[in-house]
């Protein structure tokens, strides 16, 4: 029988937590190979300010041994396609694995759900509900630990990866459209494009004003990169691409994103998606990138898998989307 761990489980505190949660993330990333060391900054950013769907101190928990994280878990919810899916993600430190935390964090976190419907925080109370996680498929832990929970696979997804070095074809913009300079009065208009735009993903996740914000004053987000094809005032399309300087050095690779890719649905068909993306590489090469990444459905009915394969992106990791009934 193996050992069952002692260590407690306490909630996640804000102000002294963050660089330890930091070094947990980056011994497990790792030691499973995952290129994703994110700084203390970078988790602040993302879990300092409670919004709707998450509250840290609410809604994560940790366990502590010799002075540093053991294991971290966090909750949220999302609304997608007419449901509340809570996510969760769970690190495990890998010196502490087989000791049943990662399960005892699972049951708090699905217990915390369960409690959000109750108090409120949950999201819209009318709607059917699934708790859901994801993982890379590459991992062994994580795929025999999800399975075993009750978690079976409904879904893949990619990272995938482009070299830069490899020559970078021409593609025009179709006619009539042009690629203009972001300004702070189009933040509106290229933001509810892209949401239009991507109602037709699998499972788009209704966006909050939080997300808006977020996006727009991010340290790294750098108008100058993105590319927006506009059709009169309207926009067509766009890709929005990002530089994280701190996350390539930490990783020792100089990536860049093309992070959301989505063109309205009045101008597909006719090569605007083709064009942003060689303007997208053309410009992380310019920025001295080594890479191109951008992350895609599997299945995406659009049809990007094919597209991005065409530009020469390739699979770098594989990720399994996991559910199991609320
Ligand atoms: C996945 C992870 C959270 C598991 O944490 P853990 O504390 O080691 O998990 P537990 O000890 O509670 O394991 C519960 C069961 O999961 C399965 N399991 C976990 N790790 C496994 C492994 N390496 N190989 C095979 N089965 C495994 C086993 O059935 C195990 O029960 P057993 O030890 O009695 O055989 C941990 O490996 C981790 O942090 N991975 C990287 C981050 C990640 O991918 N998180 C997302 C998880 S969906």
């Amino acid at each position: 029988m193996r050992e069952l761990t002692a260590l407690d489980l306490r909630p996640f505190d804000r102000a002294r937590d963050f660089p330890a949660l930091s070094d947990l993330i980056s011994a497990v990333n790792v030691h499973d190979e995952f290129e994703w060391l994110p700084t203390t900054d970078e988790l602040e950013r993302d879990w300092a300010a409670p919004h709707a769907t998450f509250d840290p101190e609410r809604d994560a928990i940790v366990a502590d041994a010799d002075g540093r994280l053991a294991a971290a878990g966090w909750v949220s919810w999302a609304e997608r396609d007419g449901k509340v899916v809570h996510d969760f993600e769970i690190w495990v430190h890998p010196d502490q694995r087989r000791h049943g935390l990662g399960t005892r964090i699972l049951a708090w976190l699905e217990a915390r759900a369960r409690e959000s419907v109750v108090d409120g925080s949950g999201g819209p109370a009318d709607l059917p509900r699934v708790f859901g996680g994801g993982l890379i498929t590459a991992n062994p832990a994580a795929a025999a630990f999800a399975v075993q929970a009750g978690y079976p696979t409904i879904r893949y997804g990619f990272q995938m990866r482009r070299p830069l070095d490899e020559p970078i074809p021409e593609v025009a913009l179709p006619g009539g459209l042009e690629v203009r300079q972001v300004l702070p009065e189009h933040h509106r208009a290229i933001w509810d494009s892209d949401v239009e735009a991507f109602q037709d993903h699998w499972e788009a996740r209704v966006r909050t004003e939080h997300d808006f914000v977020r996006t727009f004053t991010d340290p790294d987000f750098d108008p100058t990169m993105w590319q927006v094809a506009w059709a009169g005032d309207e926009v067509a399309g766009s890709i929005m691409n990002n530089i994280y300087p701190e996350a390539n050095a930490r990783v020792g690779l100089d990536i860049g994103w093309l992070d959301h890719v989505s063109v309205r649905r009045p101008w597909r068909g006719r090569g605007l998606a083709s064009a942003l993306i060689v303007r997208s590489l053309r410009i992380h090469r310019d920025r001295g990138m080594a890479v191109a990444a951008l992350g895609v459905d599997a299945d995406n009915p659009t049809g990007a898998l094919r597209l991005y394969e065409k530009f020469g992106f390739r699979p770098k990791y594989t990720w399994a989307i996991v559910r199991k009934p609320f």
